[in-house]
C-alpha cells in the first residue's frame, strides 16, 4: 500500500525503452509485494484502446494537430476514469508508459499556440500529472532504429523520422528542467538491467518518502 505517490509515468521517445522499463520496474515491484497496474497510452481501458487505433493506423496526415489533441485527451480522460482513478483509489501502483508529457511534446510541438491548447485541454480535462515521471533519454538515431526494428501497423508517429525525434528529445529534457521535482531524467543508452538499477532506485527513494508523508 502507499499513502499517494503511486502514479509513475514512463516518458521519452520512440524506442527508448520506456515499454521495457515498465515492464521491468512491475516485476520487481511485484516481486517486492506490491500490488501494482501497468498501463499504456494512448489505450489502457477498452475505449481508449479504440481510439489508439484510429491515431496510430493509417497516413500520417490523417489528422490535424489540434484534432490529434482532441482523440489523445479524450483517450487520457478514458483511462484515468476508468483505469487508472480506481487502481491509486485502492491503493495500488499504476506505472504508466506514457501519459500526458508525451501529448505536451508529440502535439504540443508541431505548430504556433498548439502547446497552449495542449496545456489548457489538459486542465479543463485532465487536471492530474503522475507523482513520478522517468524521462528515459536516448540519441535519436539509436532510439529510431530500435523503433523500427519493430514490426506492424502503428506507424503512423515513427515514420515522421529523425527531426522530429530530436526535437522531441529537446522538448523532453527542457520539460525535465522545468519540473524537477517530478520528472527524473535517465540514461538510456546503456544495458536494459543498468537503467533498470537506476529505475528501481529512483522509484524506491520516491515511494519511501511518498509512504512516510
Ligand atoms: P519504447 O517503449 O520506448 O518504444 P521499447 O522498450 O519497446 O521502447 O524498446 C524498443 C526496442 O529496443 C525493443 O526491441 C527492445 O527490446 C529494445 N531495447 C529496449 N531497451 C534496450 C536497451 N537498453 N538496449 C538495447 N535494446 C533495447
Ligand atoms: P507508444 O506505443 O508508446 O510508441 P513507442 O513504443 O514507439 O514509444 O506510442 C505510440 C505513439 O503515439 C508514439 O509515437 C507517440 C505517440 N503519442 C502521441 O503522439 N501523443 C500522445 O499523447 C501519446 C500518449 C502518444
Amino acid at each position: 500500500m502507499t499513502a499517494g505517490g503511486g502514479f509513475i509515468s514512463f516518458e521519452g521517445i520512440d524506442g527508448s525503452g520506456k515499454s521495457t522499463q515498465a515492464r521491468l520496474l512491475a516485476d520487481a515491484l511485484r516481486k517486492g509485494g506490491q500490488d501494482v497496474l501497468l498501463t499504456r497510452e494512448p489505450g489502457g481501458s477498452a475505449g481508449a484502446e479504440e481510439i489508439r487505433k484510429l491515431v496510430l493506423e493509417g497516413p500520417p496526415d490523417r489528422w490535424s494537430p489540434e484534432t490529434e489533441i482532441l482523440l489523445f485527451t479524450a483517450a487520457r480522460r478514458d483511462h484515468l476514469e476508468r483505469t487508472i482513478r480506481p487502481a491509486l483509489d485502492a491503493g495500488r501502483i499504476v506505472i504508466c508508459d506514457r501519459f500526458a508529457d508525451s501529448t505536451r511534446m508529440y502535439q504540443g510541438l508541431r505548430g504556433a499556440g498548439l502547446r497552449l491548447m495542449v496545456d489548457s485541454l489538459h486542465d479543463l480535462m485532465i487536471g492530474q500529472e503522475p507523482d513520478l515521471t522517468l524521462l528515459i533519454d536516448m540519441d535519436p538515431t539509436t532510439g529510431l532504429a530500435r523503433a523500427l526494428g519493430r514490426q506492424g501497423a502503428e506507424e503512423r508517429f515513427e515514420s515522421f523520422g529523425q527531426q522530429m525525434q530530436e526535437q522531441m528529445r529537446a522538448g523532453f529534457l527542457a520539460l525535465a528542467r522545468d519540473n524537477s521535482d517530478r520528472i527524473r531524467v535517465i540514461d538510456g543508452a546503456r544495458a536494459p538491467e543498468e537503467v533498470a538499477a537506476d529505475v528501481a532506485r529512483i522509484v524506491a527513494d520516491h515511494l519511501a518518502r511518498a509512504t512516510v508523508a
